[in-house]
């Protein structure tokens, strides 16, 4: 049976998760792609293609347990530092994935958002992901973000710019700067909190991912290489989300 999914409530609100209760938004650091491929003697990119043909089955899955947001760490700010040959490959794979899958995505109802700085990449792609996300911009269904060209850092260090441009020029009060307000400023502004983060492939860190979202996150590590994750994983780490006690400071 599927459990039914939490309303939507204010997380301090209701502090108790209880067993079988689907997480409202799951984020994924999609880790792994290059040790796949190695174990199978094949070039990263086959990795990497492995690697989307996951997204498709994982966000499918999470479409299906009613999720309503999943994230999706798809190239952060500090990939930059791969061989370009590699950036190229994820680029391309990224065109390929908004041209193969944007017309199940509009149709199933699902709204497409990005977070991160994707504006610093090639201005085609950036026009290609500018109308996907408008494609699905009037859809009322499940949320799935993707994130490019992310990094927590970067995304804090530009609510504080904006914020203090704002102060200097006179339309706000620093005193009025709570958290509440830079929650309304980051990139995830209109997804709900962050109820469970996923990093398959044994890394235990975040890799700069949804650093101020992660506060009162549940966090799962398994070993699972991200082109090995099936929706039964997906169930899996649901199921163990589903049996934490949340206690976000209370008792
Ligand atoms: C994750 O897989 C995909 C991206 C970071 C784009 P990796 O490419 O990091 O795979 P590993 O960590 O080398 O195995
Ligand atoms: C995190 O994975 C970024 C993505 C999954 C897009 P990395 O493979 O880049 O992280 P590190 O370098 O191992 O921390
Ligand atoms: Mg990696």
């Amino acid at each position: 049976m599927i459990p039914v999914a939490a309303k939507a409530v204010d997380h301090l609100a209701h502090p108790g998760t209880g067993a079988g209760v689907v997480p409202r938004h799951v984020a994924i650091i999609m880790d792994g792609n290059g040790r796949w491929a190695k174990k199978r003697f094949l070039p990263r990119l086959a990795g990497h293609r492995a690697g989307v043909e996951a997204v498709r089955r994982v966000s499918r899955a999470a479409r299906a347990m009613g999720i309503e947001a999943l994230t999706l760490y798809a190239f952060s700010s500090e990939n930059w530092r791969r061989p370009a040959e590699e950036i190229g490959d994820l680029m391309g794979l990224l065109r390929r994935f908004i041209r193969s899958d944007l017309d199940e995505l509009a149709s199933e109802n699902v709204r497409l958002r990005i977070i991160g700085d994707y504006r610093r990449f090639a201005p085609d792609l950036v026009a290609m992901v500018d109308d996907a996300v408008a494609r699905t911009a009037a859809n009322t269904g499940p949320l799935l973000a993707i994130a490019l060209n992310y990094g927590a850092q970067g995304e804090l260090a530009a609510v504080a710019r904006r914020l203090a441009e704002r102060a200097l020029a006179g339309e706000l009060d620093p005193a009025a700067i709570s958290p509440d307000l830079i929650d309304r400023e980051l990139d995830t502004h209109d997804l709900p909190p962050l109820d469970l983060l996923i990093r398959t492939s044994g890394e235990q860190r975040l890799s700069n991912f949804l650093l101020w979202q992660a506060a009162y996150a549940e966090l799962l590590f398994v070993d699972t290489l991200w082109p090995d994750f099936t929706e039964a994983a997906l169930a899996d780490a649901v199921a163990a989300f589903g049996l934490r006690q949340r206690r976000f400071g209370g008792l």
